[in-house]
């Protein structure tokens, strides 16, 4: 077993789609074992996506980030980062597969609906910026 982060972005919230798209995420037998709402600050959205700052888009996804509340949650399964990606399709959803979350739900390739992260190391480091060890739920 092995954990990765999701964020449901302020889209989906906006959207009221949050509990269509845990749904989904819940058939697609990812096990939830934290759970939140949180609304970033330009500080914390800014720190979470450090990576892309020197990215033409770095302001815009700041901004949108920070728009309103979002979902973070923690998910436990085999492979757990590279599964998850696979369920919410390319980051445009345009290109992403037909039946991906993106696709099925996006309306742009920055209001995409959600973040998976993108390796074993960055998904740890990324649930330690939302949730401690104690609010991580043991389900076996
Ligand atoms: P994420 O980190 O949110 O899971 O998305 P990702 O890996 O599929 O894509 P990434 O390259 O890490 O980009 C992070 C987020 O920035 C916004 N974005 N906008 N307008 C654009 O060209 C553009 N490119 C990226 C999206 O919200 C993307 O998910
Ligand atoms: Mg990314």
């Amino acid at each position: 077993m092995s954990r990765t982060l999701a964020i449901l972005k302020p889209d989906c919230v906006r959207r009221n789609l949050v509990g269509e798209v845990t749904a989904r995420i819940q058939k697609a037998n990812f096990k939830i074992i934290g759970l939140k709402m949180v609304r970033l600050t330009k500080e914390t959205a800014g720190e979470f996506y450090a990576v892309h700052k020197e990215r033409p888009f770095y302001n815009d996804l700041v901004k949108f980030m920070t728009s309103g509340a979002c979902v973070p949650m923690v998910l436990e399964k085999e492979n757990a980062f590279e599964e998850f990606r696979k369920f919410i399709g390319a980051t445009d959803p345009k290109e992403a597969v037909p039946g991906t979350i993106r696709r099925d739900f996006a309306e742009s390739k920055q209001e995409n609906i959600v973040h998976g992260s993108d390796s074993p190391e960055n998904a740890e480091r990324e649930i330690g910026f939302f949730f401690s060890e104690q609010e991580l739920v043991e389900l076996r």
